[in-house]
């Protein structure tokens, strides 16, 4: 059913009654408005914007009644430093105003407030107003809240989705154990560094930086669609193999593709997708499967290109034997501006350290013993 259909009680945080501020310079005047929603709500006074903005993070409430005319605070002011509190921008504001003059209405619904009452109120239209604006805002909030949940269950899914995926390839491709994990762990260093350092700014955000994370594990999806005596051969390939082998890329760029088209939104498939179809492309344009060149190849492949053929080279192979990390971060060092991103290449030069660190971590040796530790009996 709708959230709109629950009773606002449901909405309450925690289930305690909602809280409301009132500031107003007469005591008089905050206690009468005080006693009027006691009961309903849980009321805490201020005689000034001063005494209680320190206060309203921790207080927290849902509305707030502030008086307009308080001597020495301008209120318009006020208003404003209230919305830029951490926390309060979308708080209920209720002006209480003396002024009724058609400039103070304008100014005073400009400002962003929710509504206003004159100084000549009744006891039921501020009961009511409170009421209404609490309710609304509860409604909001659980609202939110519920948005930021399935937006959490959906990023869940997507990383279970992954973590399947990425143990189905590894299942098939019995020769590059721990490469999905390691090659994410390479990934993520490149995209720190870059993110701190404001390296391609105007095209990796956080989020894009993230969803590349999440999408590094399956930059070799397509490798289930290569037959398992191209895949795990265990000698050099002929040329017709290896130009089965560079199918890959295209193989898993169109099982994404499928899936992009049965999504309405799938900002983060097309990152999959990008990255699937691009980590094989060079940056002089003889890579595979499309001859990309430069920039063209999207961030994500040319991220990758640099995780994918690290471990490739320190990795052994049924038909080679692996390099040290010190031989593989010289070759990348040569292959910096044909092979490799030029910009990315130095970033991973200045953090060749951490991907030793992360290789030794995430070594096939290591994974299964911790594989052994885990499951005994197999
Ligand atoms: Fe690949
Ligand atoms: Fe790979």
């Amino acid at each position: 059913m709708s959230s709109m259909t629950e009773s606002p009680e449901m909405l309450c945080w925690g289930g305690n009654p909602s809280r409301v501020v009132i500031i107003d310079d007469s005591r008089l005047k905050s206690a009468f408005l005080a006693k009027i929603l006691m009961g309903m709500f849980e009321v805490s006074t201020f005689t000034s914007a001063t005494e209680a903005l320190p206060r309203l993070t921790d207080i927290d409430p849902r509305c707030i009644l502030l008086d307009l005319e308080r001597p020495g605070e301008d209120g318009f002011q006020t208003i404003h430093d209230i919305k830029s509190h951490p926390g309060m921008a979308h708080v209920p504001l209720i002006l209480i105003t003396a002024t009724s003059d058609a400039e103070t209405e304008r100014r005073v619904l400009a400002s962003g407030v929710a509504d206003f009452v004159g100084n000549q109120f009744s006891q039921e239209i501020i009961r009511t107003r409170v009421m209404h604006q609490v309710e609304l805002y509860n409604y909001r909030c659980a609202l939110e809240e519920r948005v930021r949940e399935k937006t959490r269950n959906i990023e869940e899914l997507q990383d279970a989705i992954m973590v399947g995926f990425s143990y189905l390839v590894e299942q098939r491709d019995l020769t590059t154990s721990g490469h999905a994990q390691r090659t994410q762990s390479y990934v993520r260093c490149l995209i720190r560094e870059c993110l701190e350092r404001g390296i391609y700014a105007q095209e990796l955000t956080p989020e894009l930086g993230m969803a590349i994370v999440r999408a590094a594990p399956l930059h070799d999806m397509g490798k289930v669609g290569v037959r398992d005596a191209v895949l795990n051969k265990l000698s050099a390939l002929t040329s017709d193999e290896f130009e089965e082998m560079k199918q890959h890329p295209v193989f898993g760029a169109t099982a994404v593709g499928r899936m992009i088209d049965a999504l309405q939104d799938s900002a983060f498939l097309k990152v999959l997708r990008n990255m699937v179809l691009s980590h094989h492309e060079r940056w002089d344009g003889t890579g595979y499967p499309l001859g990309l060149h430069g920039r063209s190849i999207p961030l994500s492949g040319r991220l990758m290109a640099i995780a994918d053929v690290y471990d490739a080279l320190i990795s052994r192979r049924p038909y080679k034997d692996a390099l040290t990390h010190e031989q593989a971060v010289l070759m990348i060092s040569e292959g910096i501006g044909t092979q490799f991103d030029p910009i990315l290449g130095h970033i991973f030069m200045e953090c060749a350290d951490e991907f030793a660190d992360i290789a030794e971590r995430l070594r096939p040796e290591k994974q299964q013993e911790q594989k052994e530790e885990e499951n005994p009996a197999q």
